[in-house]
Order: C-alpha cells, then structure tokens, then sequence
C-alpha cells in the first residue's frame, strides 16, 4: 500500500506542480520546444480518460461498428434458431448465412445482389447428400 500512497501524495503532485502551466493565456506562447513535448504525457492521458469517459456514458459511441443483420426474418423472435434433423435431408441443400433470402432457411441467391454491392464475399452452408 505504501508505493501507492507515495504515487498518490507525493510522486503525481511533484510531477504534476513541475509541469510547464503558464499562468496567462499570453505564457502558453511563450512556452518553448522542450515544455510542450513535456505537456504531451499529461494530454495523452486527459484524453483518453475523457474518451474512454464518452465511450462508458454516451450509448451511441458504444454502438460504433454494431449494425443490424437481420431486417427480415422472423423479426419478432428474440433470437432465430432453426432445427433440421440430417436425417430428414434427402436432397443436396444450401442453407443461408447472409440473412438475405426470402426462403429461410434456405439459400436463394440472394447473397449474390449484396455481394456485389457491397464488395462482400458471403455464401450459404452446403450440405451435401451422402450417397
Ligand atoms: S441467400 Fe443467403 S447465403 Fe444465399
């Protein structure tokens, strides 16, 4: 506890009381070279509590990258699970993946259309018939 209680009361504010503040507005232009590169840690730091701070409070800087997948398929489901005994497959059958189709579960090409708009690469899940 006690090299805590040191970097708490004594090592933060010594280094925090030697940083290179100006009293004025007019000091930050008259501040050199060396005093700003020594400014840099402390705004690194501020930054990224305040960024991490927005990412913790703001809920749409958590969604960022999260997008919908399904727009379509049972939509009233709190989630879509779909059973198929292999048993029951008597044919060669493509099963969607990309959440596309208008016959799920199944693959209707339709991966093809957004592939091709979207640069992507999807395709369905091939199960073929054991012979
Ligand atoms: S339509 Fe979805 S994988 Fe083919």
């Amino acid at each position: 506890m006690e090299p805590i209680a040191h970097l708490v009361k004594v090592s933060v504010p010594n280094y925090l009381s030697n940083l290179p503040i100006p009293d004025s507005i007019g000091g930050w232009f008259q501040l050199g070279v060396k005093d700003w590169f020594s400014l840099i840690p402390p705004t690194a730091v501020l930054v990224g509590i305040g960024y991490m701070s927005y990412l913790s409070f703001c809920p749409k800087a958590r969604k960022g990258n999260c997008k919908r997948v399904n727009s379509k398929i049972k939509l009233l489901n709190n989630k879509v699970v779909d059973v198929l005994d292999i048993e029951n497959i008597t044919e060669n059958v493509a099963f969607c993946r990309c959440w596309k189709t208008k016959n799920w579960p199944y693959c209707d090409g339709s991966h093809a259309g957004h592939n091709s708009k979207c640069n992507d690469n999807l395709g369905p899940l091939v199960i073929n018939k054991k012979n």
